[in-house]
């Protein structure tokens, strides 16, 4: 059965995008037959993985997942091998389906099911946008797991409870099948004693919903992203230690996934 996986947190900046697309590419690595669908306006996850100008994106943008009986969907070949359903960069289409009705949630994985695609992939992997809104809510009943990626400094935890609830809603509501599994602690400063009292206090509270690796902050991180490869193809010592940490989480996550 293809799993689909949700990379979710209501704030921007806290590693979605980042942990999502190198889950893609060690996914790929391993064999497997990867999609990747985003749902974030930004598109900055279409544009890594395309590698080239949104101009010449071939097939199926990501809103028209919502659209009601649109049973053809072609995802685009990107040249890494993974395929993907792409938006381009500040598509104002995708920032209005928020306000279509509410019903319309159920519309991508209604499609997908309808459209045989989901038997083409191994995996599905969602980057989703920084809210709580309808695109987040229909990757969360598209998805059979979700993972969220948080960081513990300054005020970036703020929230996180409304999305924990969001899941739970979810699961009670639209999709049963729906696995949360848990918090990914992201860009952790670990010479900084707030951020370590921050995160004991978080592993403390909900112990089962955060992961046991974490990553740190990783400046080559940021520029595998920026070139749209995998940090552990940088030869570098620090790209190795953060492909180390990196790995360590997606290996965390796919042992959860199963
Ligand atoms: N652990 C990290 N260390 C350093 N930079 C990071 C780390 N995680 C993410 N970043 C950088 O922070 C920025 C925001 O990350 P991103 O994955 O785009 O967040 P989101 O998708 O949640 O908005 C990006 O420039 C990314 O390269
Ligand atoms: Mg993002």
């Amino acid at each position: 059965m293809t799993k689909i996986i949700s990379f979710s947190n209501q704030k921007g900046g806290v590693g979605k995008s980042t942990i999502c697309l190198q889950t893609v590419f060690y996914l790929v690595e391993a064999g497997y037959r990867v999609l990747a669908v985003d749902f974030d306006p930004q598109g900055n996850t279409s544009s890594r993985l395309s590698q080239s100008d949104e101009a010449t994106y071939t097939g199926t943008p990501s809103v028209r997942l919502f659209d009601e009986n649109m049973h053809e969907i072609q995802p685009m070949k990107c040249v890494r091998g993974m395929d993907l359903i792409w938006t381009t960069k500040n598509d104002p289409e995708l920032s209005e389906i928020e306000s279509l009705p509410l019903n319309c949630v159920v519309n991508p994985i209604t499609n997908l099911k309808a459209s045989g695609i989901l038997d083409n992939y191994d995996y599905v992997l969602v980057d989703c946008p920084p809210s709580l809104g309808r695109k987040l809510v229909a990757a969360l009943t598209m998805s059979t797991h979700v993972i969220c990626p948080v960081q513990v400094s300054g005020f970036a935890l703020d929230g996180v409870e409304g999305l924990l609830n969001t899941i739970i809603s979810v699961q009670e509501e639209l999709n049963p099948e729906l696995e949360n599994t848990g918090m990914v602690i992201n860009n952790l400063k670990r010479g900084f004693e707030e951020d370590m009292i921050t995160r004991d206090e978080l592993r403390k509270a909900v112990p089962d919903l955060v992961y046991k690796s974490e990553i740190g902050v990783r400046g080559q991180l940021d520029v595998a992203n920026l070139n749209g490869v995998p940090v552990w193809s940088i030869k570098k010592t620090s790209a190795r230690e953060a492909g180390k940490e990196i790995r360590a989480v997606i290996e965390e996550l796919m042992e959860k996934v199963g």
